[in-house]
């Protein structure tokens, strides 16, 4: 079973200038091998709630504990952020550089060699196909991203936070991250919140939390977020989203055949469509 990873309790940010608070009691529990999409209108609070994790906003009140100990005395290297863009978080010339650097700050013994093969596989292992000592400032954007995910797997971080990160990149590379980032959740048993307005990247997560004015106005599994009971709406628009193509073509079948397909991936909504009676 997965326990509790990351919990957060009853916290409230007040900014200066704000009338009012800019997170306002959110409690959330966060478990280990979960994906979970965090999704909101601009100025929901969505970073505010990633720097509070990160401990870079002071909160007026509540706890953030990680395994059961505070936030703050947990190390924060535990939990790691990707921004967008990546190029704000990078210190090293190249790739073995900046995955040498973190490596060590947890690991400072390990040898040359050891280092060398370490950062080979934390780049394979996020799909990041370039040379190790290839110059950062030469990498795509989508090779950016990737190295801030293998920086995550270098640090031995147990959270992993991205703000907005994918949302410049090509569909492509966007889904080939999203399989990188799922993966990263079932063989390292990370935390994975992916900050995002894609609702691909919803669809493609355990979990989606949604914040508004600060609030968690939704927390539920995605199927539940993008479909009524009977799959005749979707909640997601009523929330203000654009449901995915995927999801209006089912509700679209769902009203024209009475039926209530609920797909989240092409391959479901193939199956469900073969069980219908040709109308
Ligand atoms: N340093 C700050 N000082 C004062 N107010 C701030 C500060 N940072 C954020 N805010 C306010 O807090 C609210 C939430 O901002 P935040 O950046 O967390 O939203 P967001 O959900 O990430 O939005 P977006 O989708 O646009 O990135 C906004 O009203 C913003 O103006
Ligand atoms: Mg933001």
């Amino acid at each position: 079973m997965n326990g509790p990873r990351l919990v957060v309790d009853d916290i409230s940010v007040i900014r200066v200038g704000t009338p009012r608070p800019v997170l306002n009691q959110i409690s959330l529990t966060f478990s280990s091998h979960e994906l979970v999409a965090i999704c909101g209108h601009n100025g929901a609070g969505k970073t505010t709630f990633a720097r509070t994790l990160l401990g870079l906003c002071p909160v007026a009140k509540g706890t953030i504990s990680l395994n059961g100990r505070p936030v703050h005395r947990a190390g924060q290297r535990q939990i790691q952020m990707v921004f967008q863009p990546p190029s704000a978080q990078l210190i090293g010339q190249t790739i073995f550089e900046e995955l040498a650097i973190t490596a060590l700050q947890s690991n400072p013994a390990l040898t040359r060699s050891q280092l060398e093969q370490f950062v080979q596989d934390c780049a394979l292992r996020v799909g990041l196909l370039a040379p190790i000592h290839a110059d950062v400032h030469a990498l795509s954007g989508g090779e950016l991203q990737r190295l801030c995910v293998a920086q995550a797997l270098a640090s031995d971080a147990r959270v992993l936070v991205l703000d907005e990160a994918l949302s410049s990149l090509d569909p492509a590379t966007r889904t080939s991250l999203r399989h990188q980032l799922r993966d990263l959740t079932v063989t390292h048993g990370m935390t994975v919140l992916m900050i995002t307005h894609d609702m691909e990247d919803v669809l493609s997560a355990d979990r989606v939390v949604v914040l508004d004015r600060g609030e968690v106005r939704l927390d539920a599994v995605p199927r539940d977020f993008f479909y009524d009971g009977a799959g005749q709406t979707s909640p997601c628009s009523s929330l203000g989203f654009h449901p995915p193509y995927l999801v209006e073509a089912a509700i679209t079948a769902n009203q024209k055949w009475g039926t209530s397909l609920n797909p989240l991936t092409e391959e479901q909504f193939v199956e469900e469509l073969s069980h219908v009676p040709v109308p």
